[in-house]
């Protein structure tokens, strides 16, 4: 039995498929099972209620032989390592409670990074937690999600551009969430692993954002720039969408550290996973802009 969170997330929803595929049993922690795809839910045993609870995990958790980790994303939250250790704490309690042997966890790429790297470091404060919950443990780490881009479909098809804080022509490694799905997938088939290790994640090319315009603009066959936010005005929208100052401060370190680089290490060490961004483009992009145009 394979105890999956978030399965109504990008990385969960398309780990199940793949888990199920492999004719894996599969238990799910879901807020709300109503939001399961009608395919899924048949397939699954689900249990109901936020994977922070320790009830909830103590419902969860019997019998299992591997555990899939992963905090949701709160940009609202007042601090995120106080968001994430919540999480960590309440999963590595439960995990020792119940013997699990595998924890795969989704991280970031960057551990030993010397500086504060705000919501980066949130996540390598959870692996540290894990790590010490008594199981195996594998702290998937990625760069930046190709994903991401989905949230200015609206802008890159209305106003041809897109925006990030990077500079247009560095290199920006990027990571497709059908890769991450793929490897966690692996890893939980195969239980053989010990010990408790960063698992870098990573697309097989690192396009600049200027590059990745001209890929989009080919593939979606319209001209798309990037154009760079400067960190001012990036800090003020935040502020316009009602973020505190710890909200802010996590968000701006953790850019200021991938502008810095904390991303290189890892990506000069990650087995490339097969998905580039022009596929990526082809395969996800593309249709989520057709399904816009009316
Ligand atoms: N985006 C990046 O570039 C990047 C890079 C590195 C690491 N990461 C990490 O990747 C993870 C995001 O993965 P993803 O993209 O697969 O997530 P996602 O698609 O945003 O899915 C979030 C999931 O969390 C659930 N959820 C939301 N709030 C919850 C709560 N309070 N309690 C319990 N469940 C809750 C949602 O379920 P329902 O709403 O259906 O209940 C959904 O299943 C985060 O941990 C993030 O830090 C992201």
């Amino acid at each position: 039995m394979i105890v999956v969170t978030t399965p109504t997330g990008q990385i969960g929803g398309q780990l199940i498929r793949r888990l199920l595929d492999q004719g894996r049993k599969v238990r799910v922690i879901a807020r709300d099972a109503s939001r399961l795809d009608d395919s899924v839910r048949e397939r699954v045993e689900t249990v109901v209620g936020p994977h922070d609870d320790p009830a909830v995990l103590d419902e969860a958790l019997p019998g299992a032989e591997a555990l899939f980790w992963l905090v949701p994303p709160n940009p609202r939250a007042p601090s995120a390592q106080a968001h994430y250790l919540r999480f960590a704490r309440a999963a590595a309690a439960a995990v020792a409670r119940h013997d699990i042997g595998h924890v795969v966890g989704v991280s970031s790429a960057g551990h030993g990074w010397p500086d504060p790297a705000g919501v980066l470091s949130a996540a390598f404060a959870m692996d540290a937690v894990l790590s010490r919950s008594g199981a195996a443990y594998r702290a998937l780490s990625m760069p930046y999600y190709m994903e991401n881009l989905l949230r200015q479909l609206d802008t890159i098809c209305e106003q041809g551009a897109f925006y990030l804080t990077w500079a247009g022509d560095l290199p920006l490694a990027t990571i497709a969430t059908k890769d991450i799905a793929g490897v966690a997938a692996g890893l939980l088939t195969d239980l053989s692993w010990t010990g408790q290790e960063n698992t870098p994640v990573f697309g097989p090319d690192r396009l600049t954002p200027d590059g990745m315009a001209e890929v989009i603009g080919q593939e979606l066959g319209r001209p798309v720039a990037y154009r760079r936010m400067g960190m001012d005005g990036y800090v003020s929208l935040l502020r316009s969408q009602g973020a505190g100052d710890q909200a802010i401060q996590d968000l701006t370190e953790a850019f200021a550290a991938q502008d810095h680089g904390i991303y290189d290490e890892d990506w000069a060490s990650a087995d490339p996973t097969p998905t580039d961004f022009r596929t990526w483009c082809r395969e996800v992009l593309k249709p989520a802009a057709d399904a816009r145009t009316p």
